[in-house]
């Protein structure tokens, strides 16, 4: 629960985790509205939180290990409401596995992860529960098949997530569904189409309409548009921008295209190895990265400035 003043508590465990990560709290409000420094105690973490909002979504020195291999290594960050943040690193850094204990498909080793102020860190308790952390967090892979019924025609099955998250009549659902799948991409006549009479390109739009449908608090999508032509994308992304402006989601966008990650998102954390090694204002840290493996990671993506002909025969970034 929200504290009364809409604030959401830290346990300590949150506070010490976060000090030391103290750069990988994200999201500053414009500096009018901050407070000023100078009048608060001299707690770091009391100024911090006196200048940002709540989180709503926290991860806490976050470990998971498969086997011997250490996938995500004592990760922690917060993302303030309606803020877009970019997770970008190698394949295998870990990412996704972040992104899949956050939607409580993987439990984590050790360390939390909250949302909307409310602890995930173990498995829901009952319908009720999973029914809210569907409200709260939708999740979009990039090979969505697996979580589509095959048995269910595309209308229905993103209908019926609005009938079960926003309580509309079935009629009013089955017509904003289709508005809905034309928004993600989707002609009307999709919709009474099974899962496999579609395209993957039509299959991941639905699975994108079907998440936007539970107009969840925070959107996570992994890959979710790669697969996409740039056309469809572009439109896909818009139609999440209005999403986001409408209801105020909050979004974390896991991808390897830096040019859509820059257009996209407010804030970025880089991973390698499993552990966060760069985070920051998007823009600043892909114009400038500090870190090498940040740095080698912007080199080795094309960006609008890149010019062939810039250094003799090599394919480089323009300065
Ligand atoms: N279910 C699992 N069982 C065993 N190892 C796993 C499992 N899931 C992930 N891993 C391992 O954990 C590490 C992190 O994987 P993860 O899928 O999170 O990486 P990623 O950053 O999403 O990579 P990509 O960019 O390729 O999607 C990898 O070494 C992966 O092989
Ligand atoms: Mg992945």
């Amino acid at each position: 629960m929200a504290a009364p003043d809409g604030r959401w508590p830290l346990s300590s465990e949150a506070r010490a985790a976060l000090l030391r990560h103290s750069s990988c709290v994200l999201g500053q409000r414009p500096p009018d509205l901050a407070i000023s420094a100078a009048t608060l105690p001299g707690d770091p973490l009391a100024r911090m939180e006196a200048n940002q909002p709540s989180p709503i979504v926290e991860v806490v020195a976050l470990r998971k290990v498969f086997g011997q291999t250490v996938a995500v290594d004592e990760v922690s960050f917060a993302v303030a409401p309606g803020r877009s943040l970019a997770i970008v690193g190698e394949s295998g850094s870990g990412k996704t596995t972040v992104a899949k204990i956050l939607a409580g498909l993987e439990t984590a080793t050790s360390g939390s992860v909250s949302v909307c102020g409310r602890d995930r860190t173990r498995g829901a308790r009952g319908t009720r529960e999973r029914r809210r952390r569907g409200r709260e967090l939708q999740i979009v892979f990039q090979d969505p098949y697996s979580s589509l019924d095959p048995r269910q025609r595309v209308g229905d099955c993103i209908a019926e997530v609005m009938q079960l998250h926003q309580g509309l009549s079935k009629r009013e659902c089955e017509s904003r569904a289709i508005e809905l799948g034309e928004l993600a991409g989707l002609d009307p006549a999709n919709m009474r189409a099974y899962p496999v009479g579609l395209s993957g390109g039509q299959r991941q739009r639905v699975a994108i309409a079907r998440a936007l449908a539970a107009e969840p608090d925070v959107i996570v999508m992994d890959e979710a548009v790669a697969s996409l032509d740039v056309s469809v994308q572009a439109q896909v992304l818009n139609t999440i921008a209005d999403v986001r402006e409408r209801t105020g989601a909050t979004i974390l966008f896991i991808s390897h295209d830096l040019a859509v990650v820059r257009q996209v998102t407010d804030d970025i954390i880089v991973m390698q190895a499993g552990r966060i090694v760069e985070s920051g204002i998007t823009a600043e840290v892909l114009d400038a990265p500090q870190h090498p493996y940040t740095q080698l990671l912007r080199s080795s993506v094309p960006t609008p400035e890149w010019k062939p002909s810039a250094v003799s025969g090599t394919p480089t970034l323009a300065p």
